[in-house]
């Protein structure tokens, strides 16, 4: 049995924001797992893979196309799960006698789903910026305020004032609370310290968070974020800072490499300088294209192969079939459509024309300072036309393969069991009662870890 009690201070699950449970029965609140990390530097705590039967499924979400329809639903469904991956999915009346003998997880007829794949995010940063949405909607445009220093440099300011500890304790904060909402996989990107070292501390915290919290991250470097305000009249100069000194430094500790390749940021030329020097380090390239404008972030997406293009609000049928030619998933990122009031990205001709579509939370304390994939889903279907199934599927299975996890991101034997039990006997809940918080257990790797 878990705790219901914080294993360490002994207060109980109202007394905290989360408590967190690992297999062997202990709990942690978000609290004592920021102590944790200060004690132990980067022992945290553990969870090891899990057995676990979950019984009594009213409908089980699967993703698993080889079903007649897009999310692979499963009425009356059991999931098996050894070691931490889904060993067996099926109707209840069909599991195998060997599977009764797992510890069983009750689910009274609830929904599960995959955990949700959040494969863009921001989520390492300091300080934060209300007084500037203030501002923008009193009128002032998100670029004049970052062409002015404010924007993304001022959370550079305060990223790199912040230091790695204050940095990490700000930041597994929300990392807690996605996870809590059912995010089981996160990407992360750097680009609020554009220095070597503010980068790497960056890239370092999302590894202790993933070290921390039973929360798989994969880490991006956007060194090319911006040109920050101590290069802005040696643009050059920067770039090769960016390459001489930040990749050798930072590569180490990321798997992806990412330019904002935008009005206001870094053009084409400047972006495919540095995804090309991220490759010859071993990152393999994503973009943020056309989000502000038509700019040609999409055409080089589709030029080196990026596994992602992001945010794409100004992209056109051709370059969507493009896209989908080049097997680019587009992250789509409808929580800063609408903290922009900007233009959203055309989900549905994207479905359409064959482009893979995942979603995205995007959070960040400039454009969305958002944390639970749920939102995003009832944003994707209402503000963008996609269908509940659609965006559901886009949230998790898109996801995974948006950050080539292609074992993850749906229930089926041999996936991690990555899982979230929502508390109502219908996904659809999700977006027709988008304000309430449906989770009721999440499970990584087989292990009750929320609820
Ligand atoms: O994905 N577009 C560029 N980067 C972020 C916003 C960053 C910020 O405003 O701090 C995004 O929306
Ligand atoms: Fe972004």
């Amino acid at each position: 049995m878990t705790s219901a009690r914080c294993s360490f201070c002994g207060k109980t699950r109202t007394q905290v924001n989360h408590l967190v449970h690992g297999p062997a029965g202990a709990s942690i609140c978000d609290e004592c797992a920021r102590l944790a990390v200060d004690i132990a530097g980067e022992a945290g705590p553990e969870v090891q893979g899990g057995d676990l039967l979950l019984e009594d499924v009213g409908r089980l979400v699967t993703n698993d196309r080889r079903a007649a329809d897009l999310v692979g639903v499963i009425e009356g469904a059991a999931v098996a799960v050894r070691e931490g991956r889904v060993t067996w999915v099926g109707p209840a009346s069909e599991l195998p006698g060997r599977y009764r003998e797992l510890p069983a997880l009750a689910c009274g007829g609830r929904t599960v789903i995959p955990g949700f794949v959040d494969p863009h995010t921001h989520l390492v940063f300091a300080g934060e910026r209300s007084e500037e949405l203030g501002r923008r909607l009193r009128g002032e445009s998100y670029e004049d305020i970052l062409a002015a220093g404010g924007g993304i440099q001022s959370t550079v300011a305060a990223t790199r004032a912040a230091g790695p500890d204050r940095l990490l304790a700000e930041s597994i904060e929300r990392a807690g609370r996605m996870l809590a909402a059912g995010t089981t996989t996160v990407e992360i990107k750097s680009g609020y310290g554009l220095e070597p070292l503010s980068e790497l501390h960056m890239l370092e915290v999302a590894h202790t968070i993933s070290e921390t919290l039973p929360l798989d991250v994969v880490t991006t470097f956007l060194g090319a974020h911006v040109v920050p305000l101590d290069y802005r009249d040696d643009r050059d100069g920067y770039l090769w800072l960016l390459e001489s000194e930040m990749l050798p430094a930072c590569a180490p500790l990321a798997t992806y490499v990412d330019v904002f390749c935008d009005r206001g940021a870094f053009t084409v030329d400047e972006a495919r300088r540095v995804l090309a020097a991220g490759r010859r380090r071993g990152l393999r390239p994503r973009l943020h294209a056309n989000q502000l404008g038509d700019t040609g972030g999409v055409e080089l997406a589709v030029e080196v192969g990026a596994v992602s293009a992001d945010h794409v609000e100004h992209v056109s049928a051709a370059q969507a079939a493009a896209l989908a030619e080049a097997g680019t998933v587009a992250v789509l990122l409808p929580a800063a459509s609408l903290s922009l009031r900007g233009r959203r990205a055309p989900a549905r001709m994207l479905w359409d024309e064959g482009v893979t579509v995942a979603l995205a939370t995007d959070c960040n304390p400039g454009t969305a300072y958002v944390e639970r994939m749920p939102f995003a889903v009832a944003l994707a279907a209402f503000e963008l036309g996609l269908t509940a199934e659609e965006a559901l599927w886009a949230a998790t299975r898109g996801g995974a393969l948006a950050l080539e996890a292609s074992d993850k991101g749906w229930i089926r034997p041999g996936a991690p069991a990555d899982l979230v039990v929502l508390d109502t006997d219908t996904y659809l809940d999700l977006v027709y009662r988008p304000d309430l918080d449906h989770t009721w257990k999440v499970v990584k790797d087989g292990a009750v870890v929320i609820g």
